[in-house]
């Protein structure tokens, strides 16, 4: 099991309490497409946080590659963040004083220590259809550029666990198909992808289908 999470809840305390996760519970297996979709507002990229353990439930079991996360560090969570998540973030969170190649490849070093492997920058450049855009900083792209380089971060490292939020977003209907081919052959290769979207044209995609609403994931 890649990603387990029993029981997760999250609350959000600003004035009102808003309580985006009541109690999820989710299995992520080696091959699994998981789609999740659901309305705006309904905690779709809070699961994602949480899972991606940017953000901490307030109760409940998150289990990454068979390590319970609550036991782990902040060191620890960050290596494991940067070695075995790839996260496709709903906002550009790219580095704004790197270039896009120097960005994937700032990924690759943390992902894989500093010496010992042959960048594959320039491979996910050309997948992405982002070669002539190597040297661009974050602000001179397009929306779907900054869309397609943040995939491309996100695969870089061949991560077991991907979240993506929203990878679609901004993207044509060509580059919006390749996205969700690049991510289906990641599930190919082994790893686990777990997919938020307001799109339901994807869930055709997936391996398993949920809704999210109340808090609470619902199989469709
Ligand atoms: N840091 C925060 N503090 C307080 N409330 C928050 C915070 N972040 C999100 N929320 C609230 O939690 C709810 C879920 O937000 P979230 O971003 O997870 O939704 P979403 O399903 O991803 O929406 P969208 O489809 O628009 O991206 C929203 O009502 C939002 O206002
Ligand atoms: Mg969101």
């Amino acid at each position: 099991m890649i990603c387990e999470l029993k029981k997760i809840e999250k609350k959000y305390n600003k004035g009102e309490e808003v309580i985006p996760l009541r109690d999820i519970n989710l299995e992520a297996q080696s091959g699994d497409f998981i789609v999740i979709e659901g309305p705006s507002g309904t905690g779709k990229s809070t699961l994602l946080y949480v899972i991606g353990s940017l953000l901490k439930s307030d109760a409940g079991d998150l289990i990454i590659n068979g390590r319970n996360t609550a036991e782990l560090s902040e060191a620890e969570l960050t290596d494991m963040r940067a070695r075995e998540i790839g996260f496709v973030f709903q906002d550009s969170n790219m580095i704004q004083a790197l270039t896009l190649k120097e960005n994937l490849e700032f990924a690759e070093r943390t992902g894989k220590g500093r010496k010992g492997y042959e960048s594959k920058a320039e491979e996910y450049l050309r997948k992405l259809g982002l070669d002539d855009r190597a040297d661009y900083l974050p602000y001179q792209l397009s929306g779907g550029q900054k869309r397609r380089a943040m995939v491309a971060r996100a695969l870089i490292n061949s991560p077991k666990l991907i979240l993506a939020d929203e990878p679609t977003n901004d993207l044509d209907e060509k580059w919006a198909q390749k996205v969700i081919d690049l991510l289906k052959d990641e599930c190919r290769k082994g790893a686990a992808v777990i997919m938020v979207t307001h799109n339901d044209k994807w869930l055709d995609d997936a391996t398993k289908k949920y809704s999210l609403s109340d808090g609470i994931l619902k199989s469709i």
